[in-house]
C-alpha cells in the first residue's frame, strides 16, 4: 500500500532535483512566487536551504521516491535567501519579462524590502521558521505530514529551539486547520496581506504575566 513503508531523514545536497519536482508539481504559479518566478528560482531557494547550516529539509521517503518534506530556518531566512537567490530572480525577470509587471510578485518585494529596515526585527530566545511543507498528492491523508512534523519539531528541540513560527496563506483553510489541529497558536501580531502565523511554544511557562507569543515575539510585517 502507497505510504505504508516510508523512512524520515535530513535531506542533502543529492535530493535537490527531487526536491524541486515536488514542490513544482504541489503549487501552481497562482499561488506560490517561487513557482511564478520559475524553476530555477525554486531550485536556488532550496540549493541555499540544503547548503545553509542553519537550516535543515525534513523528507520523508518511499524507496528513492522523495513524498514529503518540511523545510526549516534556525532564525530569520528571509533575507539571506533573497539575497543568495537575487541574481537568479533578476535573470528570471529579464528572461521573461511578463515577470516585472507582475502585482503579485512586487507585494512580495517589498514585504521582503520592508524587513530591511532597521528595528523591524526583534528576537527574544532562539526560534525557528517551518518554511513549506508538502506531501506528495498520492500519499496524503496517511499521516504522513504529522509524521513529518513531529521530527521536524523534535530536531527543533534538539537544537534548542524555544519556539517555531510558520506562515500559511490565508487562502490555505486546510493547512491552517492541521496546524491548529497540532496545538500551534495563530499570532496576530505577525499577520501579513495574504498570510496568518501560528507558532509553537517548544518551552511553555508564564513569566510576568507574559504569554510565550509576548517573549518570543520575531517581526513586524
Ligand atoms: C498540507 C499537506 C502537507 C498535508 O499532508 P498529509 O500527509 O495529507 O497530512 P496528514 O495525513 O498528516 O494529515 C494531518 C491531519 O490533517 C487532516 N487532514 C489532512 N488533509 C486534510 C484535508 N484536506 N482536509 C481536512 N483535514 C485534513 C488529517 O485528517 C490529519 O488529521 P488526523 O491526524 O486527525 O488524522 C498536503 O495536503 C499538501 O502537501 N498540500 C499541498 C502543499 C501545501 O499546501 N502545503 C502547506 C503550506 S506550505
Amino acid at each position: 500500500m502507497l505510504g505504508n513503508n516510508y523512512t524520515l531523514k535530513i535531506a542533502n545536497s543529492d535530493d535537490l532535483d527531487k526536491i524541486v519536482a515536488l514542490h513544482l508539481a504541489s503549487f501552481s504559479s497562482d499561488e506560490h512566487i517561487p513557482v511564478l518566478i520559475g524553476k530555477q528560482y525554486v531550485k536556488a531557494n532550496y540549493k541555499w536551504l540544503l547548503s545553509n547550516k542553519n537550516a535543515f529539509i525534513l523528507i520523508a521517503k518511499d524507496n528513492k521516491k522523495i513524498i514529503g518534506l518540511q523545510s526549516v530556518s534556525i532564525g530569520s531566512f528571509e533575507i539571506p535567501m533573497f539575497i543568495a537567490c537575487l541574481p537568479v530572480l533578476l535573470y528570471s525577470m529579464l528572461t521573461n519579462p511578463k515577470l516585472i509587471i507582475n502585482n503579485n510578485l512586487w507585494k512580495r518585494l517589498i514585504r521582503i524590502l520592508n524587513r530591511l529596515k532597521p528595528g523591524k526585527i526583534k528576537t527574544h530566545g532562539k526560534f525557528a521558521h517551518f518554511i513549506i511543507g508538502i506531501v506528495d498528492a498520492d500519499y496524503r491523508g496517511k499521516g504522513i505530514f504529522s509524521a513529518i512534523v513531529n521530527a521536524a519539531v523534535q530536531k527543533c528541540k534538539d537544537k534548542n529551539c524555544k519556539i517555531i513560527y510558520t506562515g500559511i496563506y490565508k487562502k490555505n483553510v486546510t493547512t491552517q486547520r492541521i496546524f491548529l489541529k497540532y496545538g500551534w497558536k495563530i499570532c496576530p501580531e505577525m499577520e501579513t496581506n495574504e498570510t496568518y502565523y501560528y507558532c509553537l511554544d517548544l518551552a511553555p511557562h508564564q513569566q510576568s504575566g507574559k504569554t510565550a507569543n509576548q517573549l518570543y515575539f520575531v517581526s513586524v510585517p
